[in-house]
């Protein structure tokens, strides 16, 4: 299996370039079903859950041509409307697929995303949804099978502002008879990014961005050539990183208004931070404690981030608190944190993170993908050499992480032999 190499102690320095969001092209790739004419996307970064969805779009008959960051595919007829369930397990936020194959379709055979790293991922606001646009759903051994004669619009309120609920209700609703409206509905940009797409081809959506979505039926979608955002969760993580290095970078293809929560947190906790001509500078110093951080759904500071964060934390002067209040279970960080020095305790949903002078270089293992780039960001400060195995966590999320590190002056490498797909 890979692992990272990191010999820890370099100030990171440089400038690098934020490439396109992962959570806004997975649900637009999903999306992309909606047409049975071409697609093309840009600036896609290259990461394993992009490879996983676009061999799932190639099982149900797209054609895909791939290009550097760019994708072209051609939905044409699709001759299937079942997600192979070894696909599916390997990304469970493919379940907004149900959304746009049941616009075209009219059915679907999904597996349920079972529990992951992060804790359990139940779908039951997705079901509840698509169920008040008419969609019959049967749930048998671990599968879901969902079939409607004729999506029809519905008003429906979220119980919480899922993300995946609110963008796998707005892709069913695009061929709906009549209007749907999401309340409560998630506020991340990637959900503006995925209207703005939809509305490219022809769709009419609106209201993405705010807590209620108005969706408007359409007969078809046509063909598109769409940009993503940047990524503002890998912008997040470079941030950190040069926080934590004591180092100096300049983030180009950033819209700080995406990181608003984030930024101003890391100043609190000492980050120089400030934007000229449109490239986010950021120098690192003194880490200071931060007494609260606490996730909450956009544009509260993200669940995303907490992990690099406690990273961070971990050096700074004093204690902090980090509070997660997405998901339950996503501190599994904090058991590798400790093995390289960290004094940290979890009381339920907070974590309480004492200041040490110094990490120390240890085995550890990446448990989830942000858990992964958090310890990539604590061995890069850690004394000594840190090992991380179980890697292709972080590879489902960041472009070749290491080659992005080590231009910016990491001593860091990737060791051992990729795992094999049987
Ligand atoms: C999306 O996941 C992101 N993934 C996650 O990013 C992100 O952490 C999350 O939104 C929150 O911002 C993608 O966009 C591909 P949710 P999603 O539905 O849609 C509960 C990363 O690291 N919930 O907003 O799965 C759920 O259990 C990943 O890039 C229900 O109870 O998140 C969780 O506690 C990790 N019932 C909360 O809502 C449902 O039907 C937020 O989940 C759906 C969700």
């Amino acid at each position: 299996m890979e692992k990272f190499l990191i010999s820890g102690g370099s100030s990171l320095s440089g400038k690098i370039r934020v490439k396109g969001a992962k959570n806004s092209i997975l649900p637009i790739l999903a999306a992309s079903l909606l047409t049975s004419e071409k697609v093309e996307l840009k600036d896609v970064p290259d990461i394993s859950d992009v490879k996983v969805m676009l061999n799932i779009l190639e099982c149900l008959g797209v054609k895909v041509t791939r290009g550097k960051g760019i994708l072209i595919l051609e939905p044409g007829s699709l001759y299937t409307s079942e997600i192979p369930e070894s696909l599916m397990c390997e990304m469970r936020s493919s379940i907004f697929l149900m959304g746009p194959l049941l616009g075209r379709l009219g059915k679907v055979k999904v597996s349920y995303p079972g529990g992951c790293d992060i804790g359990p991922r139940p779908i039951d606001l997705h079901l509840k949804g698509l169920i008040s646009m008419g969609v019959k759903i049967q749930e048998e051994n671990g599968c879901v099978r969902a079939e409607v004669k004729s999506l029809k619009g519905s008003d429906i309120h979220l119980d919480f502002p899922s993300v995946g609920a609110t963008e796998n209700i707005m892709m069913a609703a695009i061929y709906a008879q009549g209007t749907t409206q999401i309340h409560n509905a998630a506020k991340e940009p990637e959900i503006i990014d995925l209207q703005n797409f939809l509305n490219k081809m022809g769709a009419k959506v609106k209201g993405a961005g705010t807590d209620t979505i108005k969706i408007e039926g359409v007969k078809n979608l046509k063909d598109v050539s769409y940009t993503l955002i940047p990524d503002r969760i890998a912008a997040g993580t470079l941030i950190i990183a040069a926080a934590i290095t004591r180092g100096e970078l300049m983030l180009e293809n950033v819209i700080p208004e995406h990181l608003e929560a984030v930024i101003a947190k890391l100043r609190e906790a000492g980050a120089e931070i400030w934007e000229e001509a449109d490239v986010l500078h950021v120098k690192g110093g003194t880490i200071k404690s931060i007494q609260s951080v606490r996730t909450l759904p956009y544009p509260g500071f993200p669940t995303d981030m907490q992990a690099q964060t406690m990273a961070l934390l971990t050096l700074a002067q004093g204690t902090s608190v980090i509070t997660e209040n997405v998901f339950d279970g996503r501190f599994s960080l904090v058991n590798e944190l400790k093995k390289l020095g960290a004094v940290i305790t979890v009381q339920g949903r907070s974590a309480v993170i004492q200041g040490v002078e110094k990490l120390h270089g240890a085995v550890v293992k990446a448990p989830d993908l942000r858990a992964g780039a958090a310890l990539v960001l604590a061995g890069l400060a850690a004394e000594g050499h840190t090992i991380i195995e179980e890697i292709h966590h972080i590879d489902r999320g960041y472009e070749s992480f290491e080659e992005t590190l080590k231009k910016l002056g990491a001593n860091i490498k990737r060791v051992g032999a990729p795992a094999v797909n049987v």
